[in-house]
């Protein structure tokens, strides 16, 4: 018999069983992806970014297909942090299932506000904090593309949260370095950093002669996006050894999962993919372990970071 592969993974000081998680946005909170499969047969389900108030989104239309991805523009869509505190999360400890919340806000104090709710609110593994949105503060500047401000953001959920519930970054590849980033956001408290949010980019509606999204902009996700997250997670990994990562971005294979976890990531989320086909993140975990195996390896760690050697 083959040697079992130990795929379980550590983000700070937060244990999951395996490495394959969803990606923020593309789950919603797990009900959908739950008629597939049971979700505590996956590290965790990442939450959509869930603000202070009920919001709805950006104007439509919010999609567009794009060579190998996908460009959105759905915005912040979502019931507001009290009403996803008192549902969804129960909801989703009661299946067992792993839970990582991310948050977004439009100002630094929002951020404190959201953090405050989840630390009063039990069985949450870790908190993803979304600074890949604008800051109306600051003429709507996305808050990873600056160091301080995203340091002040991170120091502030800091805070508020406390040492027991481990915080990730979630940071956009939309910068000259990302690295400087990481480090101003792990010197301010991060336990880890989440890469990458989506692309920004642009599409034009030939017949419309004008932007095709609602928004103007939306986020590129899917295949098209993978090198640029390999490269972010192989260099913040260079300079941060030590820095949990949990990468995404273009994930649809066990292969595309491994080549993440080789340039530093201790867990790969899955979004775009789990849109064409809801088990992904399960085939992927499997085809995962056995590619570990082909390699000679027994644990998934061994293989975290394996392309610095
Ligand atoms: C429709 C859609 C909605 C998303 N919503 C969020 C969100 O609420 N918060 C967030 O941090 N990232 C969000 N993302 C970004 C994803 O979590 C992920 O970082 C990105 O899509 C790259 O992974 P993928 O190529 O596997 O989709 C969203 C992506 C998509 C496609």
């Amino acid at each position: 018999m083959a040697t079992p592969i130990d795929l379980s993974t550590t983000l700070g000081n937060a244990w999951f069983p395996t490495p394959l998680f969803t990606a923020s946005g593309c789950a919603s909170s797990g009900k959908e992806l739950a008629q597939f499969f049971p979700l505590k047969d996956i590290g965790a389900v990442v939450t959509k970014s869930v603000m202070t108030k009920p919001r709805h989104g950006r104007p439509t239309p919010r999609m567009a297909e794009t060579p190998s991805g996908m460009l959105n523009s759905i915005g912040l869509q979502g019931p507001g942090i009290d009403a996803f505190l008192a549902n969804d999360v129960p909801w989703l400890l009661q299946q067992g299932s792993r839970v990582i919340v991310s948050i977004a806000g439009e100002t630094i104090d929002e951020y404190s506000v959201l953090a405050r709710k989840i630390r009063s609110t039990p069985g949450i593994s870790a908190v993803e904090v979304n600074i890949s949105c604008p800051n109306v503060e600051n003429r709507g500047m996305v808050f990873a593309a600056d160091c301080d401000t995203a340091a002040r953001v991170i120091e502030g959920v800091r805070k508020v949260i406390g040492g027991e519930i481990p915080i990730l970054a979630k940071l956009t590849p939309d910068v000259t370095s990302i690295v400087d980033v990481a480090r101003s956001v792990v010197n301010a408290g991060a336990d880890g950093v989440a890469l990458i949010n989506t692309v920004l980019g642009m599409v034009i509606n030939l017949d419309t002669m004008r932007p095709h999204l609602g928004g103007k902009t939306g986020g590129l996700s899917g295949p098209a996006i993978r090198p640029i997250a390999v490269r972010a997670i192989f260099q913040v990994r260079e300079a941060l050894p030590n820095l949990p990562i949990l990468g995404m971005g273009g994930v649809s294979t066990g292969r595309d999962a491994l080549e993440l976890i080789f340039a530093g990531a201790s867990g790969v989320s899955i979004g775009t993919a789990s849109f064409g086909n809801p088990t992904a993140i399960i085939e992927i975990q499997n085809q995962l372990r056995e590619l570990l195996a082909q390699r000679g390896f027994t644990s998934l760690h061994q293989a975290v970071g394996y392309a610095h050697r």
